[in-house]
């Protein structure tokens, strides 16, 4: 049976991932499986340069194709903040509502309320050969306070869909899994796999 090894400790992730490719047929592998793994620092300068360099340095550590993504939440009124940052927005002294209040804040110390914003999201399928699969993908919306919403994670309770009207953290999962930039660029990516599954394994 074919493996691909899932390059992140994110167990939300490795859910969400799981479910995608459980159709293709492969047995799913964890990076707990693969102590070789080196860690590593997300210090590209876009999401897919970020997911790339998870998904290479993976697949040649474990010797088979690695799946990696990256993503994160960009506000028009704050040049694109806090984009790859997101993880770490603030630095470390903060949480998900820390990160939240401080997107906030900036709009507020630039004289607005509200701006235009999106989630993106990359995901790389990696071979130890070198070829890779990417897609990406964004959920349009609009960052604005007080923060709404008990449900999901990160930036969440601060972006409201337009078309709902509800922040994702008001949205149940079973929609936000519909809509968001993650399951879309996992979307793509089950489409191109699924044309040619033997991608995986040559
Ligand atoms: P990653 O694990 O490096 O991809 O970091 C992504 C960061 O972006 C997370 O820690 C969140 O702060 C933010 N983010 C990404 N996707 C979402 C989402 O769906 N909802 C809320 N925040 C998100």
């Amino acid at each position: 049976m074919r493996e691909l090894v899932l390059a992140t400790r994110n167990r939300g992730k490795v859910r969400e991932l799981s479910a995608l490719v459980a159709e293709l047929r492969v047995k799913v592998l964890s990076l707990d499986d693969v102590p070789s793994a080196p860690e590593v620092e997300e210090t590209g300068p876009t999401f897919l340069d970020n997911a790339r360099l998870k998904a290479h340095l993976v697949a040649q550590a474990a010797g088979l194709p690695a799946l990696a993504d990256d993503s994160g939440l960009e506000a028009d009124a704050l040049d694109g903040e806090p984009g790859v940052y997101s993880a770490r927005y603030g630095g470390p002294g903060l949480d998900d509502a820390g990160r939240c209040a401080l997107v906030l804040e900036r709009l507020t110390a630039r004289g607005v309320e509200s701006s235009p914003a999106r989630f993106r999201c990359a995901v790389v399928v990696a071979r130890p050969d070198g070829n890779e699969v990417a897609c990406e993908a964004r959920w349009e919306g609009i960052v604005h306070g007080p923060p709404r919403g008990g449900n999901g994670f990160g930036y969440d309770p601060i972006f409201e869909d337009p078309v709902f009207g509800q922040t994702a953290a008001e949205l149940g999962e079973a929609v936000k899994n519909r809509v968001s930039h993650r399951a879309k660029a996992l979307a793509a990516l089950a489409l191109v796999l699924r044309e040619d599954p033997d991608w995986l394994v040559p």
